[in-house]
């Protein structure tokens, strides 16, 4: 099975414990990162994973108590901008902290049990910044009155995960696990990274961003500048990568919006008619930038999700069936309320490009990250699509 926009990993965690050979790829170099821990991880041996934990766990009390890392020695190979970046988001103890974790976590054998730990780590690293913990984007609340103790957050988070996977592993134990591999790639190239799947898949599973996505690189900056998975330069290029991006620059969006004029035969009709319904009511009126830059996003990213759906359709075996989660939207143009049907939409596009749709599933949805509720909409659907 393959999912080209695999997030953390669920669908493939879900296709190796099938005994399947799971491919997954994203362009968030940390969701790369998870996914591929989570998967190593249904390999590991358990008697391993608690004498790793007791190694780090006992070397982090130990140095609590007196000697902490003198020398920064992770951070210092950093990037200079990076490491101007988090200088701005930690506090020089906290770095000192970090530098000590990651410096144990580091005297650990290569593999998924390490993978593991920088995870965890990852999983505290906004919580010990300066960075508002209840907003998706990165604000900023310096907290001088708050004692920030990034060893014993680790700790409690490293013991509450282990706790989990070993309950998981010792169910698990003896149930054979099938292969994975994953890869940083944009799912608008499917073709490229994936050539010798091509025609090869037995099913695609995948949950794409909405249409007016979240800002999942932005969201990720502090674990994607500490772990050195992305430097801050890269980090604007990047987002323009991302499906559902909405920030642009007013010259991007022309650009955008004058190949949309150019190009619009090549989507559906219902889509084509929406962009342009939302774009005449916003003309009508005096709208924020965000409205105005709205039709032009949206076509990208129909266009995007185009991509992205004639790759799946050549990455499939003939007769075999593609499930996409997505779930739908609204806006308000010009003083109304607009629907986005993006299910109905990428039905749409996905039947001028060969696929049969099949009836979809109706999901009740999942939220897993509490902060992302704001944004999240009442519904996703399964699509199904045949090739
Ligand atoms: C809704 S999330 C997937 C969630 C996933 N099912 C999970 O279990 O975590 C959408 C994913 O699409 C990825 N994405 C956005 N644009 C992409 C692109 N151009 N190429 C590959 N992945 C992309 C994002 O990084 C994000 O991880």
């Amino acid at each position: 099975m393959a999912d080209p926009m695999c997030g953390s990993g669920t669908t493939l965690v879900e296709g190796v414990l099938a005994g399947d050979n799971a491919i997954g790829l994203d362009a968030n170099p940390l969701s790369v990162a998870i996914s591929r821990t989570k998967c190593g991880l249904l390999r590991v041996d358990p008697g391993d994973l608690i004498d790793v934990y007791e190694h780090v766990r006992d070397a982090l009390l130990d140095l609590r108590l007196g000697n902490r890392a003198s020398s920064l020695i992770h951070f210092k190979k950093l990037d200079d901008r990076d490491r101007g970046y988090l200088h701005a988001w930690y506090s020089d103890q906290v770095l000192v902290d970090l530098d000590t974790i990651i410096q144990v976590i580091s005297s650990t054998k290569e593999g998924a049990l390490r993978d593991f730990l920088r995870i965890s780590l990852s999983n505290i690293l906004r919580k010990v910044s300066w960075q508002k913990s209840d907003d998706l984007r990165v604000r900023k609340e310096v907290r001088l009155d708050v004692e920030i103790d990034p060893i014993r957050e680790f700790l409690e988070e490293l013991g509450r995960s282990v706790r989990l996977l070993l309950a998981f592993l010792r169910q698990n134990e003896g149930t054979p696990v099938g292969s994975f591999q994953v890869i940083e790639g944009d799912a608008r190239e499917l073709q490229r990274y994936w050539e010798e799947w091509r025609g090869k898949a037995d099913t695609v599973i995948t949950s794409p961003p909405y249409a007016t996505a979240l800002p999942y690189i932005d969201t990720d900056r502090l674990s994607l500048c500490y772990l050195n998975l992305l430097t801050r330069p890269e980090h604007r290029k990047r987002d323009l990568l991302m499906v559902g991006n909405r920030e642009v620059t007013e010259r991007v969006r022309k650009e955008y919006w004058s190949f949309f004029l150019d190009h619009r035969n090549i989507l559906p009709k219902s889509v084509v008619n929406l962009i342009l319904h939302i774009e005449r009511l916003n003309r009508q009126h005096e709208v924020g930038f965000r409205r105005h830059n709205l039709p032009a996003l949206l076509s990208k990213y129909f266009f995007d999700m185009r991509q992205v759906l004639c790759g799946i359709f050549q990455l499939l075996k003939p007769g075999a069936e593609a499930f996409v989660v997505i779930g739908n939207n609204h806006t308000l143009a010009g003083g109304k309320r607009v629907e986005i049907g993006t299910a109905k939409f990428l039905g749409d596009i996905a039947e001028t490009l060969g696929f049969k749709q099949g009836a979809p599933l109706a999901m009740q949805m999942l939220v897993s990250r509490d902060i992302f509720k704001r944004n999240a909409v009442g519904s996703e659907s399964i699509l199904r699509f045949r090739k």
